[in-house]
């Protein structure tokens, strides 16, 4: 069986509003003269607990769970989590229990995904900061499984190989070539199956390049070399086949993770304000500025379509009224 047979015998429940649409930016191409087409693909609009890019993780991650009987599931992130938020969303349509492993953010006051965690259903478990996340859950999962449940970890942004699965997908649907695509990058997962995706469908002359939201760059290069390592195993496919040129570029970070920058901060207006479309402050939107730089120094220059892959998280704009 080839590795395009073997992925695409790979199950995925069908949970999000794919595929999702690509618009063009003829207003910000025009504002920045900028020489390639400018696109952008709305992850942000995937649907289940208000869009972006976990939708598509979640669709393999959710459809493993109900084969195989598990009856809960567990992840861990900020309180902000966009990945909680979702997987909560689509355990709570998926008939699944939800429990998360959530530390502080740096949003002030209640953030609203923590609300719609608790909306959603979810049993919150609060942990002091980021290094007790994985610990605590492997607690709670022993401990769901010690009293006869069927508890299924999802490890941190379903960045893993499973979850990749889902922007590999994601690949298969594009209808056009872009020369570049640009993207918020974090736990390495939507990265790695963007690689893959482009290298499986022939698309290997389409460069990605990741914005780091937090992590230095070789850090995040390495999570992505690993999850496409385990993606080739996945699906069969030769050792280093699905590699492609893994780029990730951690300028744009500013003051740190869930932090928004000035760059950041000018470049959500300047999208909402020429486009009309909303980014988040703190992935997005940094990579958006990152998208900014490499058309104003030229990187992009020789490019004849570029996509700038919209992952959504909107949600940390607002703030709960009221306690959750
Ligand atoms: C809105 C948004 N964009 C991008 C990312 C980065 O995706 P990944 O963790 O797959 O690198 C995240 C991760 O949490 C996110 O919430």
């Amino acid at each position: 069986m080839t590795p395009i047979d073997c992925f695409r015998r790979i199950r995925r429940l069908d949970l999000g509003h794919f595929p999702s649409p690509v618009q063009d930016l003829p207003r910000l191409r025009e504002h920045l003269a900028a020489k390639p087409r400018l696109w952008i693909k709305r992850d942000d609009w995937s649907g289940a607990g208000f869009g972006g890019n976990k939708v598509r993780k979640l669709e393999y991650y959710l459809s493993k769970a109900l084969r195989q009987g598990y009856d809960t599931v567990l992840t861990c992130g900020a309180e902000t989590s966009n990945h909680c938020r979702a997987t909560a969303s689509l355990a709570a349509r998926c008939g699944l229990r939800c429990h998360l492993i959530l530390n502080p953010s740096a949003q002030s006051g209640t953030p609203a995904s923590l609300l719609l965690d608790h909306l959603y259903g979810a049993e919150i478990h609060r942990v002091a900061d980021r290094t007790q996340r994985a610990p605590v859950m492997s607690e709670i999962s022993a401990g769901l499984r010690a009293n006869g449940h069927r508890p299924m970890e999802i490890p941190l942004g379903a960045s893993t190989p499973l979850g990749a699965l889902g922007f590999m997908h994601a690949i298969s649907e594009l209808n056009f070539h872009p020369a570049a695509i640009i993207h918020a990058t974090s736990s390495g997962g939507t990265q790695a199956g963007l690689v893959a995706g482009l290298a499986l469908f022939g698309f290997s002359d389409t460069r990605v390049i990741g914005i780091s939201a937090d992590d230095p760059a070789r850090e995040v290069e390495e999570t992505v070399r690993t999850i496409v390592g385990g993606i080739e195993l996945e699906i069969n496919a030769p050792a280093c086949s699905l590699l492609g040129g893994i780029h990730v570029d951690d300028r744009f970070t500013g003051p740190g993770y869930g932090i928004p920058s000035r760059e950041s901060d000018e470049a959500l207006k300047l999208l909402a304000r020429l486009e009309g479309i909303i980014l988040d402050p703190v992935y997005t939107a940094k990579a958006f500025a990152g998208l900014l730089a490499l058309l104003s120094d030229g990187t992009l220059n020789n490019a004849r379509d570029v996509l700038f892959w919209h992952t959504g998280g909107q949600m940390a704009l607002f703030s709960a009224v009221g306690t959750c």
